[in-house]
């Protein structure tokens, strides 16, 4: 069984961390599910309950209930990529395994805090839209621009807000996790560049044109982020100043000022 069908978190990360046999000996893309299995309530981004604030620790708990579930996405984003392209190139495959396996870690590291502070996974409910955004039918082109440079790249814009609220706040443990998590983001986010052009380059695509393109023609299923571009970080992770202009766009598209 793969880690996506697995319902308890914990049995998850375990079975992640276990499957690299399995993944690199895959000979045919492997079925994945409508929705991964969770073993708390899922709703849509919408219909989640609000949010107390961050001086409180009921809200820092709430944060980093949040970001397990979009780490745990993450993990089984990746995997999902694994399991879909065998044929994808080796190194981009061992690559992407080690990103999925720091997310592992990222969501451990949520589910510890999220103790820490008194709360527990489940005290609320979560949403699925990141996995949502991905279809079987995606290319890996598709898939690289949709989760490592849309999904994770926008994670970089949340990021920065969310380090910036935390400043003001007395809560060690939570900005070491934010801390750490943004950090290592940045390095997937520009393995998704890397990967993005390179893929470009095997099928003879011109990647300043495509970036647009192909995002205009994803843009209904993605989620909706209206963050402010963090412009220093994204061109670290590997954004041309083309591109960003283009997110931008993208934003107040989002915001319905475009
Ligand atoms: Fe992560
Ligand atoms: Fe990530």
């Amino acid at each position: 069984m793969w880690a996506f069908n697995e319902p308890d978190i914990f049995k998850k990360i375990l079975r992640m961390r276990q499957s690299a046999d399995d993944i690199f000996t895959l000979k045919e893309r492997a079925a994945t599910p409508m929705i991964p299995a969770r073993d708390i309530s899922l709703l849509t981004p919408k219909e989640l309950p609000p949010k107390k604030g961050l001086s409180f620790k009921e809200g820092q708990a709430r944060l980093l209930h949040d970001l397990a579930s979009i780490e745990l996405q993450a993990m089984e984003l990746g995997l999902r990529t694994l399991v879909e392209f065998p044929d994808a190139p080796h190194a981009f495959r061992e690559q992407l395994f080690e990103v999925t396996l720091s997310e592992s870690v990222h969501l451990e590291m949520c589910l510890t805090e999220i103790e820490g502070l008194g709360f527990k996974w489940g005290d609320w409910p979560v949403h699925c839209a990141l996995w949502s955004a991905t279809s079987s039918k995606d290319s890996l082109i598709d898939r690289i621009l949709i989760v490592h440079r849309f999904l994770e790249g926008s994670g970089l814009d949340a990021g920065e807000t969310i380090l910036n609220r935390l400043k003001s706040i007395d809560a060690p443990p939570v900005k070491r996790a934010a801390e750490r998590i943004f950090n290592d983001e940045i390095g997937h986010v520009e393995f998704g560049s890397r990967w993005y052009r390179t893929m470009c380059d095997v099928e003879k695509i011109d990647p300043s044109l495509d970036f647009s393109e192909r995002l205009t023609k994803l843009r209904w299923v993605l989620p909706k982020r209206v963050e402010n571009i963090a412009v220093e970080i994204r061109k670290k992770a590997g954004f041309t100043d083309a591109e960003i202009e283009y997110l931008k766009d993208l934003r107040l598209s989002f915001l319905g000022r475009k």
